[in-house]
């Protein structure tokens, strides 16, 4: 079973991603980590982020693995464990600007339907382009979206609690320039599957979303939508 999940940033995809993936006994793969992973790369390599054919070079020759449980994955770059490395500010927005280059997206591609494909069980995929272009197949498509304030003051106290400092104004200001980047680049823009079931996670709490992702999944599969028990919330927090 392979299950899309696209959105802007900061709409709950990980969160939630990584709910139904334990839930369902599937992988799980979070495919803006691999745009990161590449964004390091360049950046370590000092490599200019507007040379797209250093930047392609760069992403063809990254040996990139995602391995663990969804809650404690790592991202192993050219056999180094970067997992936190490239959750910093600077290596969003550089990923935010290596996605747009399509030399860096075949390749990406490429690696992630391999690894969907190799899922004994099914994985569930979250990005941009899962429903669109990775897998236009799935068996079942989310658009998880949420009003960019909402999605700011999440990702604010996010960062909060993980100490860094920034403001809430800020934090929206860079939210908006990603999603703008994300629904305006030529290749793969982010946009909504026609089948795509849309969540907007603004007004909801994370029990609310889980559970309708839930039975739109179990009736994909043909089953009652409300068969099994309840989602384990409590211990994960509603930020990606
Ligand atoms: O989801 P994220 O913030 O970790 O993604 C990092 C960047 O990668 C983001 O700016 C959009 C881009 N991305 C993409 O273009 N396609 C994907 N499938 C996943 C992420």
């Amino acid at each position: 079973m392979i299950i899309a999940i696209d959105g802007p940033s900061g709409a709950g995809k990980s969160t939630l991603g990584k709910m139904l993936a334990k839930k369902l006994d599937l992988l799980y793969l979070d495919t803006g980590a691999m745009y990161r992973a590449v964004a390091l790369r360049v950046v370590r390599q000092k490599i200019d982020l507007k040379n797209n054919e250093q930047v392609a070079g760069a992403a063809e020759a990254a040996r990139i693995e995602l391995t663990g449980e969804p809650d404690s994955l790592q991202i192993v770059l050219d056999g180094s464990d970067v997992s936190a490395e490239i959750r910093t500010l600077d290596i969003a927005q550089a990923a935010s600007i290596v996605s747009t280059n399509s030399n860096v997206r075949r390749v990406m591609v490429d690696h992630q339907r391999q690894i969907g494909q190799s899922a004994a069980k099914g994985c569930v995929l979250e990005g941009r382009d899962i429903g669109s272009v990775v897998f236009p197949n799935a068996d079942i498509k989310f658009f998880l979206t949420a009003k960019p304030e909402a999605r700011a003051r999440r990702r604010f106290e996010e960062d909060k609690a993980k100490g860094r400092i920034s403001t809430y104004e800020q934090t929206l200001a860079e939210i908006n320039e990603r999603d703008e980047r994300d629904v305006s680049r030529e290749d793969s823009p982010l946009t909504i599957a026609d089948d795509a079931v849309v969540i907007d996670t603004s007004e909801l709490d994370l029990s609310e979303v889980f559970a309708q992702m839930l039975s739109a999944v179990r009736v994909a599969k043909g089953e009652r939508p409300d068969s099994g028990d309840e989602p384990n919330v409590h211990r994960v927090l509603f930020v990606i």
